[in-house]
């Protein structure tokens, strides 16, 4: 129907006639001129109609926003002065010959151009917000990543191989959907949290390299960078250690960042302890781009007179750190208090700060609420270690451990941002030596997942110090967001059990969930690993979107619906009746079965 895109035409095709499909972004009638821009995949044209030609002008004259046109006219350089560079079409224009309204359009609920259109309207028409220039580029640049990635690994000998979606639980942290079997009353497929398993199965399988861009299900709760259902570009790989995997995966990235965005990342991507990332960002997924640090203080606090630092100083699961804050004696009463409120998010108590208005005059340059507190050895002490100048403000966390990495690794992020702090624009790294578990709720928790392997010389820790076991897991960082992680797995029955044990998987337990894994374990498995890339937080970050949503063509709410097709919803009785289900009554609801 047509013989170009709209948005591919250029000072090359003057005086060439073309025949266009697309949308009517706009139209606008200047007296006796009717300018209609025409907009499809790769962008906007203008179409020019003269009232010369009365028959196809009275058509013009009918077309709204959003009635989808085919046209014809001859390609011609703008009229001096009212070429527009910031199109890409924007030195030449269409004068129409003909034009075919192929279909009329309701007044559409989203303006091409608003930016601001509540999210929700934006869901429930997301085939029209699609439409939007925006939504088509970031799409685009997904089918390129997508593109990128598969010509990287089919380079690199991958095997892509589909894994079930209906499946049997795979522990990935989150709750499961289930799907309710009708062949098999009473009982429930579940929907993959991620391939694992089946992907460790295809390395036992001889499968040597694996990979996958694969739907995964998990139902927790939501946040701008997590799904419900989201995809991994999922790998795995027999025969290499951690080192290896890193090299390769990183290589992958660079390259795509390379092809895609013309950007160079680093060669290699630096590497970081977990241990070193708690304890300078407070997070395992530190954002390098601020150079604002935590410092442990706890030392010089355990015996000042303020409870509030003097407890966590001493309490061995507690932490006092501090955080400079250059040129921040400038915040007000009432920033102090916003961020204050913002730690108050993820538990922090309160945030204690000194304000360093002369870092000569010793006590007396210092502006402080807790300085009555602290004896002159805990202020020479503060000083020294953060190296505050003048001008400048240290604030304080003090709690337990968790609290204090998670409400001022958050703060420095925040300030960073706030106050202009961040430099560069792409910072990749690797976190690497994570524990193996962590202890909550008064028994041990995988920190990845249970089939992560032990580093060889913490094997013996497993039963004698669990906590201080490290694994041989990785995760990959960008600006502060977890792209990925994975780990070199266990390969070897008796140590898979042992973990199972620890995480409180007594062998009933494991038989029944993971008894083809143990079976497969005895048959010949080669040592292997792997991981996997949020692909939607991949793209959200390297198009600049602030959440995956903006990167999903079809995603869900904050609350895990569809505004689209109102899914979920409810289903027919008789359709229970074949799964052999009945329902609950919901309280105050009588007339539920
Ligand atoms: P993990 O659980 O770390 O590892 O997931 C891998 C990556 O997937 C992305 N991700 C998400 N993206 C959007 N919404 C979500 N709800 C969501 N959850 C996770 C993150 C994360 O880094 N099987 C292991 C990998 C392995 O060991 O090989 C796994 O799934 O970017
Ligand atoms: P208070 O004695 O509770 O008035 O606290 C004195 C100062 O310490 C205030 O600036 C509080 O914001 C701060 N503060 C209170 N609890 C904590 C904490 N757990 N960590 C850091 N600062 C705190």
């Amino acid at each position: 129907m047509r013989s170009h895109y709209c948005g591919e035409l250029n000072a090359a095709h003057i005086d060439q006639t073309v025949e266009l499909c697309g949308w009517v972004h706009r139209r606008r009638d200047h007296g006796g001129v009717i300018f209609i821009d025409l907009r499809d995949r790769q962008g906007l044209v203008q179409v020019v109609y003269d009232p010369d030609v009365e028959a196809v002008f009275a058509t013009a004259e009918q077309v709204r926003s959003e009635f989808v046109l085919r046209i014809k006219g001859r390609v011609r350089r703008r009229p001096e002065g009212t070429e527009n560079p910031d199109m890409g079409t924007g030195e030449i224009e269409i004068l129409g010959k003909e034009l075919e309204i192929l279909n009329r359009a309701d007044t559409p609920p989203i303006q091409m151009d608003d930016d601001d259109v509540s999210e929700e309207l934006r869901l429930r028409y997301r085939y029209i917000d699609l439409r939007r220039p925006v939504m088509q580029e970031r799409m685009m640049l997904r089918s390129k990543v997508t593109r990128a990635l598969r010509n990287f690994l089919d380079d690199q000998n991958f095997m892509d191989i589909e894994t079930p979606m209906l499946t049997k639980a795979t522990p990935e942290g989150a709750s499961d959907y289930l799907v309710p079997s009708r062949t098999h009353q009473g009982k429930f497929f579940a929907l993959p949290q991620s391939p694992q398993l089946f992907k460790q199965l295809l390395m036992m399988a001889g499968m040597d390299r694996y990979y996958q861009i694969v739907r995964c299900f998990r139902d927790e709760d939501l946040r701008a960078d997590r799904q419900p259902e989201f995809t991994q570009l999922d790998m795995e790989m027999s025969f290499m250690d951690e080192q290896q995997i890193m090299g390769l995966t990183e290589a992958m990235i660079r390259n795509l960042f390379k092809d895609v965005l013309g950007v160079e990342l680093p060669d290699p991507f630096p590497r970081m302890t977990w241990d070193e990332a708690m304890r300078r960002f407070g997070s395992d997924r530190p954002d390098l781009r601020c150079p604002l640090e935590l410092i442990d203080v706890a030392d010089l606090m355990e015996n000042v007179d303020f409870k509030v630092f003097a407890g966590p100083a001493k309490d061995p699961n507690g932490r006092v750190a501090a955080l400079r804050l250059p040129k921040g004696g400038e915040l007000s009463r009432k920033e102090i208090d916003d961020y204050t409120k913002f730690v108050g998010i993820y538990g922090a108590k309160g945030l204690a700060y000194i304000k360093v208005n002369d870092a000569a005059a010793g006590r007396d340059g210092l502006q402080s609420p807790i300085l009555k507190f602290l004896p002159d050895e805990a202020v020479v002490g503060i000083m020294e270690r953060t190296g505050a100048e003048t001008g400048d403000l240290i604030f304080f966390g003090a709690d337990k451990t968790g609290i204090v990495n998670e409400a001022l690794g958050a703060l420095r992020v925040k300030l960073g941002e706030d106050r202009d702090l961040m430099q560069g624009e792409w910072k990749p790294l690797w976190v690497i030596d994570f524990p193996m578990f962590e202890w909550a709720d008064d028994r041990w928790h995988a920190l990845h997942h249970p089939f992560t392997a032990p580093k060889v010389e913490d094997l013996d820790k497993l039963e004698s110090d669990p906590g201080r076991c490290l694994s041989r897991a990785y995760d990959m960082v960008l600006n502060g967001t977890e792209l990925g992680g994975g780990s070199v797995r266990i390969h070897r029955e008796d140590v898979q059990e042992k973990v199972f044990k620890l995480l409180g998987i007594g062998e009933e337990e494991a038989r029944e969930k993971f008894g083809f894994l143990l079976d497969a374990l005895r048959f010949g498995c080669p040592p292997h690993g792997g991981l996997a890339f949020g692909l939607d937080r991949l793209v959200m970050l390297m198009s600049g979107a602030t959440s995956i949503r903006d990167v999903m063509a079809f995603p869900k709410t904050q609350s895990a619906s569809c505004l689209l097709t109102q899914a979920p919803s409810e289903v027919s009785q008789a359709q229970l009746r074949e799964l052999n289900i009945r329902l609950r009554a919901k309280p105050g609801d009588e007339t539920a079965g």
